[in-house]
């Protein structure tokens, strides 16, 4: 058993960690998720808030991955609208972030008949509080960005995961896998015209690449759903937060927005 720490030390150590963003403390050890795949801390541990909103502990353990896609798949099939979906994701248990800190599902905000699905990484701080996507400081400048290129009214935004990542972490794929049936059938229910996939987790993921974002950003790709009964353009760009600390980026970003909306405004070609 390691010595405590004196009490100043500990409470510094809190600060730094805090400010640092991690707010919750979920085991003794560090676990590598990407390493882990598919495997779920067996025991989920209820999360010791550091923020000064406790959030609520764990009421069950999160089932095993495959056991969670199947689960996913069942309740995104019987959702027939998208407040089906929505209610089917706010009851889902097999998201492990739910036991990680979440405190609530964010689903989509816009548009339901939007023709483009912005599709980001996964909700944050703000976005947990609020229970809605993009309403922090990353998702003011993309609200900036959507309106000047004149896309505010015509654009569905969500995100790949449902559920905040604890400490705002980039979702790892097999838990993006366990959302993705929702996604899927958000967009079999919305029928958009294109998709936005925003910052480089959503773009691999939706995309099935390995790529980085700065080679996939500003190039169109075809979209295929799980089944291949669905297919869609996408065009991957720039993440906001990566814009707020590299604002030399945001004219890739912009180009990126003309060329959907180049497309999204071009006259349907007669078949
Ligand atoms: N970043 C994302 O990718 N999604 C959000 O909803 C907020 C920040």
């Amino acid at each position: 058993m390691p010595e405590p720490l004196p009490r100043a030390v500990a409470e510094s150590l809190l600060a730094f960690w805090a400010d640092a963003g991690v707010d919750a403390v979920l085991l003794d050890e560090p676990l590598d998720r990407i390493e882990a795949g598919k495997i779920l801390p067996p025991k989920p541990v209820a999360p010791i808030a550091l923020a000064p909103a406790a959030r609520p502990g764990p009421a069950a353990a999160a089932p095993d991955v495959s056991q969670a896609i199947v689960q996913a798949q069942t309740l995104a099939a019987q959702a027939q609208d998208m407040e089906a979906l929505a209610a089917a994701i706010a009851g889902f248990e097999g998201c492990g972030f739910r036991y990680e800190g979440a405190s609530k599902a964010v689903c989509w905000r816009g548009a339901l008949d939007a023709p483009v699905m912005v599709i980001g990484e996964g909700p944050g701080q703000e976005e947990d509080l609020q229970g809605l996507p993009f309403v922090g400081r990353a998702g003011k400048l993309l609200d900036r960005m959507l309106a000047a290129a004149g896309l505010t009214e015509r654009v569905l935004i969500t995100n790949t995961v449902f559920w905040r990542p604890p400490g705002n972490r980039t979702p790892a794929p097999h838990e993006q896998a366990v959302c993705a049936p929702f996604l899927e059938r958000a967009i079999a229910l919305t029928k958009p015209k294109m998709l936005l996939l925003v910052g480089g987790a959503s773009a691999k993921s939706l995309l099935r690449k390995d790529e980085g974002i700065l080679s996939l950003r500003g190039r169109w790709f075809e979209w295929r759903s799980s089944d291949g009964a669905l297919e869609l353009p996408a065009m991957p760009t720039l993440h906001p937060a990566f814009l707020l600390r590299q604002p030399g980026a945001k004219k890739r970003a912009w180009s990126d927005l003309l060329t959907l909306t180049e497309r999204l405004d071009r006259p349907d070609r007669p078949a």
